[in-house]
């Protein structure tokens, strides 16, 4: 029996583009009443289509909001939360009643709270000469092969960026992770992509987009940490035309985080046809063009 547990996945979910721009464009402001549970709300009147202090799309927002909701336990009692980009959403009233309030705050939910955060400012480091590094590194980034639109998922510190810094295109990048503290140490590697690139804050699971991407990637062991959708299936959903993605789970978890020195969270289990690569295990999907 190994140390770690392996998650099956759910179904994946997809979410209406306009739910999930409605969400993102919408007009926060601090609640400044709750400071013990930092978050933010919209409300109706700052809503484009307002009148009366009622907002037609507030109110379509809220109830397709609770067609994709997850239920999770706050403070003694269920809520029901929605988590899109980073962000958690919620509404304070029953769910069969209308409501001109929308709150939300930054994800604090487990996959959120990460253990790499501690250790993301030594995470790019090693006690072994730098020429074996970079060597070990450009071999195991190669194969990314990143081209076009790239999604980098669980970017980390931005270690593709730094060995394949000549075959991407800042503009058409973007990375993420639930990891601040990682991506951190990838802004301050790489004010450029701060600047122009996409890096955000998120897990590939609440992560919506209308983009499709010709390469999306997961190094190092990113692919394992993708517990609540099924990876596969959804780097197929996010694939352009042509495109193609490279997932690399851990081969031996226990060894890899007993090198990088944190406790080994809940990881996925390997999808079947991945191939051994290394300390890692690989899988390439295409998609037809
Ligand atoms: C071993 S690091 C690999 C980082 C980077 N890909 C590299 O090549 O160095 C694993 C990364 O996956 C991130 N991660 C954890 N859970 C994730 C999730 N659900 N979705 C996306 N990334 C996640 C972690 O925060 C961490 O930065």
């Amino acid at each position: 029996m190994t140390t770690h547990e392996h998650l099956m996945p759910p179904t994946l979910r997809i979410l209406p583009e306009r739910l999930v721009n409605n969400l993102e464009r919408a007009r926060y402001q601090y609640a400044v009443r709750m400071q013990n549970i930092p978050h933010y709300y919209t409300v109706a009147k700052t809503w484009a289509d307002h009148k009366d202090g009622m907002s037609e799309e507030l109110m379509w927002t809220v109830w397709e909001m609770r067609k994709h909701d997850v239920m999770r336990p706050f403070m003694g009692r269920e809520q029901h939360y929605l988590d899109v980009n980073g962000f958690s959403y919620w509404t304070m009233v029953p769910r069969d009643e209308e409501t001109m309030l929308i709150n939300r705050q930054y994800c604090t939910h487990g996959a959120y709270d990460s253990p790499f955060d501690a250790m993301a400012h030594q995470y790019d480091d090693s006690d072994r000469p730098w020429r074996a590094v970079k060597d070990e590194r450009e071999a195991l980034y190669a194969p990314a092969a990143p081209s076009g639109r790239v999604l980098d998922v669980g970017c980390g510190t931005g270690l593709l960026v730094d060995y394949c810094y000549l075959q991407i295109d800042r503009e058409r990048y973007v990375g993420i992770d639930p990891s601040a503290g990682m991506l951190a140490r990838f802004a301050l590697k790489h004010p450029d992509y701060k600047a122009e690139a996409t890096l955000l804050r998120t897990t590939f699971e609440d992560y919506e987009t209308p983009l499709r991407f010709d390469t999306i990637v997961a190094m190092a062991g990113s692919a394992s940490h993708v517990t609540g959708v099924g990876i596969v299936e959804k780097a197929r959903h996010l694939l352009a035309p042509g495109g193609r993605a490279y997932l690399m789970f851990y081969r031996d978890p226990a060894a890899a985080f007993e090198r990088m020195g944190i406790e080994m969270p809940p990881l996925a289990e390997t999808p079947e046809g991945a191939e051994r690569d290394g300390d890692y295990v690989a899988l390439e999907l295409a998609r037809d063009g």
